[in-house]
């Protein structure tokens, strides 16, 4: 991906990681249009940063359906889809009432994963050069034990884009996995501290690594242990360490 020269969108990019991604990537040069189901915010970001918007909830199919045919009508050049949006909760697996958590959860990162990149890929295809970069989490390699479903997915998600990279091989179409650590972020709900590192520590990183070619995988140096705690046979002491700390 050349990133001071293409035409991105990045749907859950209202905040977080997506947020700071989309601002990177258009100071780079890129053309970056954010989606996410909060337009309030979606309008003010369009204000301040001149993105291009568009409202989805990646939940509902339909919504994914206008969304993708609303940014390749009013971008044509669009040549990279950044999966981003995601949800992440706290589950008690002794309780069925974390059933609601789970399904929630399956639908936002998991389907929402799918149904984006189906309805994106017949146009991606399309296109001389094309890159999907979805987002899996280090917890994709080793579970955090309070976040079961969220967890899962992940890992669902780094086997998906593994099987979509080899079925696209030889296509006009890249398949990257980026890969965060812990960052600092609203994901488990806003001032919630999980102990991730600084944002935009984060965001240099990945800008570096991206510039770097990095490929197939967008791994900064704190995911690292996570990435390869199997290998390294650090796994099991690695989940029984943060399931103590609390998280
Ligand atoms: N922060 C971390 O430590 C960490 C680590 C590993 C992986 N990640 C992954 O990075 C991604 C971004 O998370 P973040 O940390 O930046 O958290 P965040 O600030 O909460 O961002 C989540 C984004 O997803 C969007 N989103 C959630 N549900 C959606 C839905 N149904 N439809 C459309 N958009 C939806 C949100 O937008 P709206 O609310 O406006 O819809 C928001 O823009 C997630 O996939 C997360 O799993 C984060």
């Amino acid at each position: 991906m050349d990133i001071t020269n293409s035409t991105v969108f990045i749907p859950g990019a209202t905040s977080g990681i997506g947020l700071g991604l989309a601002q990177r990537l258009q100071a780079a040069g890129s053309t970056v249009v954010i989606g996410g189901r909060r337009r309030a915010l979606l309008d003010s970001l369009h204000d301040e940063y001149g993105f291009g918007t568009v409202e989805l909830d990646v939940t509902d199919p339909a919504s994914i359906t206008a969304a993708a045919a609303s940014v390749i009508e009013s971008h044509p050049s669009l040549d990279t889809l950044v999966t981003m949006s995601g949800i992440m909760r706290a589950e008690d697996l002794r309780s069925s009432a974390h059933l609601d958590d789970a399904l929630a959860t399956i639908e936002t990162n998991l389907l929402g994963t799918i149904r984006l990149i189906d309805a994106f890929l017949p146009h991606l295809l399309g296109r001389p050069a094309s890159t999907i970069i979805t987002v899996s989490s280090g917890l994709a390699y080793m579970p955090l034990a309070a976040t079961p479903t969220y967890s899962a997915t992940k890992a669902a998600v780094h086997s998906y884009t593994q099987s979509l990279r080899q079925q696209l091989a030889g296509s006009p179409v890249s398949v990257l996995e980026l890969v965060p650590p812990a960052v600092a972020t609203d994901l488990m709900g806003e001032g919630v501290d999980f102990g991730g590192m600084p944002l935009e520590d984060f965001l240099s990183e990945v800008v570096s690594l991206l510039e770097a070619g990095a490929s197939p995988e967008i791994l900064v140096q704190n995911v690292l242990p996570l990435r390869w705690s199997e290998r390294d046979g650090t796994q099991q002491q690695l989940i029984g360490a943060l399931a103590s700390r609390g998280h």
